[in-house]
């Protein structure tokens, strides 16, 4: 369990974007069912703004970056093991969706909304109470390490099987942000998978928009392009995690 500095964090909220077409040519690692939409392909990028490389990525380090909306968080992670293939997930109103598993040479590197399915708990500058915990790591929220948790009130998700919920109050899995590698190495954010909690998340929010974003409408504007990608760490003044 891990806690840094004093603990603030915030409540719950929208919007079911219009979906710009991905401009995509090579495969999805996603299924093309009802729960999938693409976005505008954005390349992630270091905060140097050189490209991202699956081989930069250190071993189950947290990564944070914003897609498909400006003020919506994700992590990616290289597990530094493979994902499981074609796992079906169900969302709450019974849809299903597949995750094809992770990308890079291991089939190890995945990415989620880091926006928590139970109450929208998601890191901000000042906090955050959801994150990866490694293999080796301790959590209340579940026997073991190797799963993303959201401390706030202890969900745990399991990464290899698509952010499946493995135990705590949550009853989605996380929504999944489907990733493609190209062929010098690149990480592009393409799309998104599973339910998302995005048009809650934007009504739920609206005082943060406005000390971080000049207010919801600039909060809501797709990313374009490239995303930059930080530590959790380096985003977040306060990690929680129990
Ligand atoms: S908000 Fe994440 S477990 Fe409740």
């Amino acid at each position: 369990m891990k806690r840094r500095g004093f603990l603030k964090f915030t409540g719950l909220s929208a919007s079911a974007i219009i979906i710009a077409p991905s401009l995509i040519t090579e495969n999805l690692y996603a299924s093309d069912g009802g729960l999938y939409k693409a976005y505008e392909k954005v390349q992630l990028k270091d905060k140097e703004g050189n490209p991202l490389t699956i081989k930069s990525l250190k071993k189950e380090e947290n990564y944070l970056f914003h897609f498909p909306m400006k003020s919506t968080p994700c992590i990616l992670v290289d597990l530094g093991e493979r994902t499981q293939k074609d796992v079906t997930l169900k969302a709450d109103d019974g849809t299903k969706y597949i995750f094809k598993g992770g990308v890079g040479e291991n089939d190890s590197i995945v990415a989620f909304s880091a926006i928590c399915p139970h109450q929208l708990t998601h890191p901000t500058p000042e906090t955050s109470l959801f994150q990866y915990v490694s293999n080796a790591g301790k959590t209340l929220s579940h026997d073991k390490g190797g799963v993303f948790v959201c401390s706030s009130h202890l969900s745990a998700f399991n990464p290899k099987e698509g952010g499946k919920r493995v135990s705590g109050p949550a009853t989605e899995g996380l929504t999944q942000i489907v990733l493609e590698v190209d062929k010098d190495n690149t990480i592009w954010a393409v799309g998104v998978l599973g339910p998302s909690k995005f048009h809650d998340y934007f009504d739920a929010f609206k005082d943060e928009f406005k000390k971080y974003y000049e207010g919801r409408r600039r909060a809501k504007k797709l990313v374009k392009h490239e995303a930059k990608v930080v530590s959790l760490d380096s985003f977040s003044k306060d990690i929680i995690q129990y």
